[in-house]
């Protein structure tokens, strides 16, 4: 196949991903005058983006009127163990606000206050009730507004069509991205003069996972054999409460919202187990104890119920209590908010868990506890970024959303990834067309590189005998879940770098049965690429890091290292080779640092409205 027989687009500005972080830079990239694609491997409006449920993290006041963006910085600084990058961290911060104004202007409901101000909602690590929210069902309006949005502007969207690799020019920058639609199997170029990676995450390389289908890693697959860097690709974020039972289900997400709204977490012998991990950073905002956390749900008092820690401190606490016998006939915990709130405000609040529960384990979460656990949630892993702009190491890329590393360190806080989206993806847009417009011609790509690819894409259809991809895509996920999941150590990583190499070498040989027209053999065969790839990077990030921070939780090094805590992994592949090497943090301005030279104040803060 030569290029002149490929359906080829020429765009300024090419759209990897079309979940919040791809809808806001399209819109972006379109209202600065650049003509602009929009491409997403599956239907528009299904992204992972709708399974952050309990709302946007931005310190508008609403609630309690101290809050602000120092306040939401410092806090989520202090969530990612401050590994964040911390311009990344101020940006979101600052104008996090300001984008959930703007989706209020584009049509978002959201919830509101009795005076009728956007609602906003506790969650785990943020010190003031924060999270903008449309009961739990926020990442879902949040697609809706920008996809009308997108839609009403006339953005170019392809959708199902799988893109599987990034095509430089002459000079080495990005400037063409290969894909195919999975329908036809037929191939598509688009040549562009930006590109923009916002794909998502990496969750389906784990076993129990809230991600979908379709968060197979392949943004951070294609950045990396583009050239890019990656960092931080250790941290990989299990939300502490997926849905355990029924087994067909296991992983589904369970919003943090239940919390928020009051929920609590107990053992098999009753006991509310969470006052026994407390960790010292946090300790100052956490309440010691049942009287003095119910104090705070019923008066506002300020110290916070410790099912609000951030997540990785509530999902290793879970994970130890099933460890010692203390979890439920499924192996999860209890989270109770039934004993807590009436079953009109918990049907009100949380629709889409009282449905979840009853369509799907016939549980009633009025009147029964459900059975949660961890499950693979999110990757604070990704492409490393300039923050400002979101250009990636290589010129002509861009990301923006769950690809992009940097800014949320070793654990993102709920909420967080909803705003990141909005800030970043808009960010991204206005970097990309920039770029794209200050150039006077598409830059040109070579008809070899593109046959190339496509010659190596269609390889598993041309192997007969071969090993079918649904073992080798089982196999990963089992590995990934054992050996690189939420405790690790240092034989565990070792083994798993042993057989993802000898996975590597199955994905390379492994062969689709039938032709080219939706062939979900073939798409699976070509989507193991992406996920041994991130796979591999995780595991080697993670054996390096010989601490527990965040979401990475080394159990032969219990505790964060301070010379640890100056660096991040950065991860390339040059020659067909992949290496992991320590960056140091770059270094926070003095008057962002002096923001954490005190214990934040434990005050009374009077909220202004709300809905409890
Ligand atoms: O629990 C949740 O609703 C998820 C939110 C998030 O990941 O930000």
């Amino acid at each position: 196949m030569t290029e002149s027989s490929v359906e080829t687009h020429d765009y300024d500005v090419v759209i990897i991903g079309a979940g919040g972080a791809g809808l806001r830079a399209a819109i972006e990239s379109v209202a600065r005058g650049a003509k602009t694609a929009l491409v997403c491997k599956s239907l528009l409006g299904k992204a992972h983006t709708v399974m952050a449920e309990g709302g946007l993290a931005a310190a508008m006041g609403n609630v309690w009127p101290e809050d602000n963006w120092k306040v939401h910085f410092r806090d989520t600084m202090r969530g990612g163990k401050m590994l964040n990058n911390w311009r990344m961290a101020e940006l979101h911060a600052k104008e996090a606000p300001d984008r959930v104004y703007e989706l209020e202007e584009w049509g978002a409901l959201f919830d509101r206050t009795k005076d009728g101000l956007i609602l906003q909602r506790d969650f785990g690590g943020h010190r003031y009730a924060r999270l903008a929210h449309v009961g739990d069902r926020t990442g879902l309006e949040l697609i809706r507004t920008l996809q009308q949005r997108a839609v009403a502007m006339g953005i170019d969207v392809f959708m199902e069509l799988k893109i599987v690799k990034l095509i430089h020019d002459d000079s080495g920058a990005v400037a063409g991205a290969l894909g195919f639609w999975r329908n036809s199997g037929e191939f598509v170029l688009f040549r562009g003069k930006s590109f923009v990676l916002a794909s998502g995450g990496i969750g389906k390389s784990w076993k129990y996972t809230s991600n979908s289908w379709e968060s197979s890693g392949d943004g951070h697959a294609l950045a990396l054999w583009a050239g890019a860097d990656l960092i931080d690709m250790e941290f990989v974020q299990f939300h502490p409460t997926g849905m355990v039972w029924p087994l067909s289900v296991r992983g589904l997400l369970v919003t943090e919202g239940v919390r928020g709204d009051g929920g609590i977490l107990k053992n098999s012998d009753g006991e509310r187990f969470m006052f026994n991990y407390i960790p010292p950073m946090f300790a100052p905002d956490t309440a010691d104890s049942v009287e003095e956390a119910d104090k705070w749900y019923d008066d506002k008092n300020f110290r916070r119920p410790p099912e609000l820690l951030p997540r990785d401190e509530v999902a290793r606490s879970i994970n130890s209590e099933v460890k010692a016998g203390r979890g439920t006939a499924h192996g999860g915990v209890y989270l109770d908010i039934a004993s807590r709130r009436s079953p009109e405000y918990i049907r009100r609040r949380l629709p889409s868990m009282y449905h979840q529960f009853k369509e799907l384990a016939d549980v009633d979460i009025t009147t029964t506890p459900m059975e949660v656990g961890p499950t693979c949630h999110y990757a604070m892993g990704g492409v490393r970024v300039d923050p400002d702009s979101t250009r990636a190491t290589v010129d002509g890329l861009f990301a923006a959303g769950e690809v992009a590393g940097g800014m949320h360190g070793s654990n993102r806080l709920g909420g967080n990834s909803l705003s990141d989206l909005i800030v970043f993806g808009r960010r991204a847009g206005i970097g990309a067309s920039e770029r794209a417009l200050g150039m006077t011609s598409t830059p040109k790509i070579s008809e070899a590189l593109v046959n190339d690819a496509i010659s190596e894409t269609l390889l598993p259809l041309t192997r007969s005998d071969a090993e079918n991809p649904f073992s080798v895509q089982h196999d990963l996920q089992e590995t990934m879940q054992d050996l690189v999941g939420i405790i690790r150590t240092h034989r565990e990583l070792e083994e798993a770098i042993e057989k993802l190499e000898v996975l590597q070498d199955r994905v390379d040989k492994v062969g689709a049965t039938g032709g080219r027209r939706f062939n979900s053999s073939w798409h699976t065969a070509v989507d193991l690429k992406s996920m041994i790839t991130v796979s591999k990077a995780c595991a080697n990030s993670a054996i390096l890091r010989k601490e527990s921070r965040g979401g990475h939780t080394r159990d032969d090094f219990p505790k964060a290292d301070p010379e640890f805590g100056k660096i991040n992994h950065v991860v390339s592949f040059k020659n067909g080779a992949m290496s992991v090497t320590p960056a140091p943090l770059p270094v926070m301005p003095a008057e962002l640092a002096v923001l954490f030279e005190d214990a934040p104040p434990v005050s009374n803060p009077t909220p202004k409205g709300g809905d409890k």
